[in-house]
């Protein structure tokens, strides 16, 4: 296998007393499209302002493409970062942003224009070159910024939120758009986002931050399905947390306790976790019985407290007689479907026992 293009060894920022980046170590593969995910400040920004070369870590060290950074300046490492706030030149046309970084390198004439036009294609903006950011779209001037970024070729391009600023379907738009640049350009990606679904369908590969600390790495199936801690469980996606006794722990498994599941066996999410919850995403229970149940099912009664109607599916709200809570999401598959059960309804939850994780809260 070929060593990583970014390895992030044992890395610790301070600002002051706190630990803005805690003994973070990251190995990135040549051509990933590696996403930073985490809530607002659990050191997503200053992770990747210390690969830009902007801070310097107090402990640890930083190689690209196998060179240790430590004493190599912003201007001097083969990355490029986009910030959030774009920063484009309000008065110079998209061509001149998208030239500037070239020109400042001192390099002119035949080539630029040559590097110029391929980098304005690569973001599909040859028709606007003469135009003025504040004459663009907020897509259009993210493209210009990430133009800008491209043109210098570096081995590894750093996105701040890139697309935080842009509506819902603006953003959708380029989340697809950025996939399909990096395929092309073939350019490893470090990208931070506070957005999970956006980590999910855009990323390789996602590290889980929390308060500075780097709480699992993994694919987005294997984040989403085999979650290693509660924090992950719950940050991304949503799911149902049960209180459990663990009886025992047997190699990849646990005899747990529930009054409600009664004592089963369950999957344990890493070798470590000897306590803690059992997780269940909301659309692995089940509310429709149109299927007969599978076997070793558990039935549970309840009452619908709430229904909660996005369209395509819905949120069930449920309380079980003990007053465990539950949420169940269903698809509304058929336009003829009855749709979902009145508010104060008698229904009944099925829960496989192969669908719930044990989980660590630590
Ligand atoms: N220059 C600085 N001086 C002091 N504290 C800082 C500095 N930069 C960041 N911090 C602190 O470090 C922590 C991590 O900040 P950071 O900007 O990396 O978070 P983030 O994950 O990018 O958050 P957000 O999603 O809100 O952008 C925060 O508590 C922040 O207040
Ligand atoms: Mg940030």
């Amino acid at each position: 296998m070929r060593p990583p293009i970014v390895s992030i060894d044992g890395v610790t920022k301070r600002f002051g007393e706190t630990a803005a980046v805690d003994q973070v170590s990251i190995d990135i593969q040549a051509n990933e499209f590696f996403a930073l995910l985490g809530p607002s400040g659990c050191g997503k920004t200053t992770l990747l302002r210390m690969l830009a070369g902007f801070e310097t870590p107090n402990e640890g060290r930083i190689l690209i493409d196998g060179d240790d950074m430590t004493r190599v300046p912003p201007n001097r490492r083969p990355v490029n970062m986009v910030f959030q706030s774009y920063a484009v030149f309000p008065h110079m046309t998209v061509e001149a942003n998208v030239a500037y970084g070239l020109k400042v390198e001192g390099i002119g004439g035949a080539e630029l224009r040559r590097r110029v036009d391929e980098a304005l294609a690569m973001v599909r903006l040859e028709n606007f070159r003469a135009r003025k950011p504040d004459q663009l779209s907020g897509g259009q001037r993210q493209r210009v910024a990430l133009a800008r970024a491209l043109i210098k070729r570096p081995k590894v391009l750093l996105l701040d939120e890139p697309l935080s600023a842009l509506d819902k379907k603006l953003r959708e738009q380029m989340q697809l758009e950025l996939v399909r640049l990096q395929h092309e350009v073939g350019i490893t990606f470090v990208m931070v986002t506070h957005d999970q679904e956006e980590a999910l369908s855009m990323a390789n590969r996602i590290a889980v931050m929390d308060h500075g600390r780097v709480l699992q790495i993994a694919d987005p199936r294997t984040l989403y399905e085999h979650p290693t801690h509660r924090f992950v469980a719950e940050f991304i996606g949503t799911v149902n947390s049960l209180d459990v006794e663990v009886r025992s722990v047997d190699g990849p498994h646990a005899r747990i306790r529930h009054p409600l599941l009664g004592e089963i066996t369950v999957e344990r999410a890493a070798p470590d976790v000897e306590r803690g919850v059992v997780v269940a995403r909301p659309e692995k229970l089940r509310l429709d019985f149109s299927a007969p149940p599978v076997d070793g099912e558990i039935l549970l009664d309840a009452v619908v407290e709430q229904i909660a109607y996005y369209g395509d599916l819905s949120f069930v709200f449920v309380r079980c007689p003990d007053g465990t809570a539950l949420q169940i999401s269903r698809y509304n598959v058929n336009r003829q479907d009855k749709g979902d059960p009145a508010a104060g309804s008698l229904c009944r939850v099925g829960i496989h026992p192969d669908d719930l994780l044990l989980v660590g809260t630590g």
